[in-house]
């Protein structure tokens, strides 16, 4: 039994030092937790007394396609969120955006886990005027666009 366990060992040593010597230079980027983070109703409730991010009235980028040139704010419920060293923001993070003249609000929130993982797990949704959700998934729209700002963690404003 002893001699099967030094067999053993002495195998995943040399099956560890092979993966070393295949260790890409670059440091692996940190994974993403195991946790999700899934979002109802009561996590927007105030959300038009969370930090302003930006306030915009004309188009961001010159493609002129920012949802709207509506007037539009952005808000973080999270005041101090940064990109962690996985060069995202972390599980739980909310930002709303609310457009005037009836285009309606949207949310993007870091959900993780194993949600929308080709898209750094982020869930889009639509609220109504209240801030109740009124409908939410991995949209295709939605993460194509913001795909744009992939390196900011799909966020345009902050
Ligand atoms: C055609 C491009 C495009 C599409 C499609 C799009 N967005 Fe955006 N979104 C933007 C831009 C650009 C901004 C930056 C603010 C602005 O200019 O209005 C933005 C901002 C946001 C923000 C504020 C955080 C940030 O990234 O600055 C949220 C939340 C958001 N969008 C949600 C959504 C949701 C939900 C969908 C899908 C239903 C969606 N967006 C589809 C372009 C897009």
């Amino acid at each position: 039994m002893f001699v099967i366990f030094l067999f053993f060992s002495g195998f995943s040593a040399l099956i560890s030092a092979c993966n070393k010597e295949e260790d890409s230079p670059e440091p692996d980027p940190e994974p993403m937790p195991s946790t999700e983070f899934v979002a109802a109703d009561a996590d927007f409730a105030g959300f038009r007394t969370w930090k302003v991010v930006v306030d915009l009235k004309n188009a961001l980028s010159d493609d002129g396609r920012a949802h709207t040139d509506a007037a539009r704010t952005v808000w973080i419920k999270q005041a101090n969120a940064v990109l962690g060293s996985n060069s995202q923001y972390p599980i739980g993070t909310i930002l709303v955006k609310e457009v005037q003249g009836g285009y309606g609000i949207v949310a993007m929130v870091k959900r993780g886990g194993t949600f929308n993982t080709s898209h750094n797990g982020w869930e889009w949704f639509n609220l109504d005027t209240a801030g109740k959700i009124t409908s939410r998934n991995s949209s295709s729209v939605c993460n194509n666009c913001h795909a744009k700002v992939k390196n900011a963690d799909y966020v345009f404003t902050r």
